[in-house]
């Protein structure tokens, strides 16, 4: 299918892009190029004041239809109302503290927060803005009625700001936010806000042991289906701490990454963020051994010389302490398991071991799971359930452990 064919065929589904009046406009333009390259239809509804930054044409040219601004253009088309209504998915982004502000209390004076008003399609909110205007308790309190609300508020990234400074409330990355909203697309358009006002953790990626500052021992963890985890946990409204080990891929948006690089830190940045979690998820690979000692200098070849054999100690089973110490009444626990043969008894056998609630079984090995995108599990419970995901995208089964992890919280009655 051709790119033109994708914009215009009727099923495709349908975008609203907000855009409002901040520097970050520019970086919407790379938004609406991925979501229609992907096949969505996109209708660009910037305010007057993001016409400041990227002009109309923009926007019409990039989404190949008008983009509208005010609610008296078009009257006889009632767009004010129509646009929202027909929506799949509303993103906001950038989104100011004012067109947050507006939208937390239904002001409506032009087309953008009119379609706010109107939608009834998930509606996801990219905040950029200086820090100081992000952490105002006016900001605070208003995002906090929208995620009530059940609207998708991702955490601004962290970084260069306009002008000088840096810190929090930059505009999270196109790719992020696309990715975000695509998690939202495709669970049907309705996601469900079943993790609001939830707080959960997850671990991905490697860990990495170092021997000297140069070599370490490490394991081929990706760390994408933690990332999927972190990406589809926030999309249903968790408040989310990734703890991400030597991952190489961007931080989802909104969610609060913690980056680490060994097992012992790494059980740390765990423990310090389960303190008030509902649910802790460790899909992190982490070293069962590290070397027994650093050496502070890199290790050299002697010639004739044979090297010194690798002493190894063990490292904490974090995943193990997580489940022996729950810091909250009702607090979940999830483990991952990687197994080559013998699946589901190696898996059932860990489950008890680990002391967990819920422990997602992979088979690995000839190509499976390291590095792809795609993975099939088995999910055991605690309670002998199975729960059997055939192979698909990672963010399908990251979808099936929340679902299991959110029926559970109801059951020992872990009410948000
Ligand atoms: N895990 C952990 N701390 C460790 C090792 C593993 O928290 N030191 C967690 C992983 O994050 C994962 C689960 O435990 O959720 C399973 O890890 P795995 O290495 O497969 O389990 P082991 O108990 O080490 O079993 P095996 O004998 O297969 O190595």
């Amino acid at each position: 299918m051709s790119a033109t064919s994708d914009r215009t065929g009727a099923d495709a589904p349908r975008v609203v892009l907000g855009v409002s009046g901040g520097i970050a406009a520019y970086k919407a333009c790379e938004l609406l190029r991925r979501f229609t390259e992907s096949g969505h239809r996109v209708t660009a509804v910037p305010t007057a004041a993001a016409l400041h930054f990227v002009g109309e044409a923009t926007w019409a040219a990039l989404s190949g239809r008008p983009a509208a601004t005010e609610t008296w253009e078009d009257v006889h088309e009632v767009p004010h109302v129509r646009i929202g209504q027909q929506a799949d998915l509303v993103v906001v982004a950038p989104a100011t503290a004012d067109l947050i502000a507006k939208a937390a209390h239904g002001l409506a004076d032009d087309l953008l927060t009119n379609t706010l008003l109107t939608a009834r399609c998930p509606v996801v909110i990219a905040p950029a803005m200086h820090t100081e205007m992000w952490e105002h308790p006016a900001t605070r309190e208003n995002v906090a009625t929208l995620r009530r609300r059940g609207v998708i508020v991702l955490e601004p990234a962290v970084g260069r700001l306009t002008g000088k400074d840096t810190g929090k409330g930059r505009l999270p990355e196109p790719t992020a936010i696309f990715e975000a909203c695509r998690a939202v697309l495709r669970r049907g358009g309705a996601v469900p806000s079943d993790l609001a006002g939830r707080h959960v953790v997850v671990s991905a990626g490697g860990t990495r042991e170092p021997l000297d500052p140069v070599r370490y021992l490490g394991n081929r963890s990706s760390g994408k289906q933690g990332y999927a985890l972190a990406a589809t946990a926030a999309a249903r409204g968790a408040r989310v701490t990734l703890v991400s080990a030597n991952a190489e891929l961007p931080d989802p948006a909104g969610v609060d990454v913690v980056h680490v690089s060994t097992a012992l830190e790494l059980r740390e940045a765990a423990l310090e963020a389960a303190r008030d979690a509902d649910a802790v998820v460790m899909a992190a690979a982490v070293a069962d051994f590290r070397p027994a000692e650093y050496v502070t200098g890199k290790i050299k070849k002697v010639e004739g010389v044979e090297p010194a054999p690798v002493a190894l100690v063990r490292n904490p089973d974090v995943l193990a302490e997580l489940s022996a110490h729950r810091t909250r009444s009702g607090q979940l626990v999830v483990g991952f398991a990687a197994e080559t043969d013998d699946v589901l008894a190696y898996g059932r056998a860990k489950l008890a071991r680990k002391g967990c609630d819920l422990l997602v079984v992979n088979e690995v090995g000839d190509g499976k799971a390291f590095g792809t995108d795609v993975n099939e599990a088995v999910v055991l419970g605690s309670d002998g359930s199975e729960t059997a995901v055939p192979v698909g995208p990672k963010e399908v089964l990251a979808d099936v452990v929340w679902d299991l992890v959110v029926k559970r919280l109801e059951t020992v009655g872990n009410r948000p």
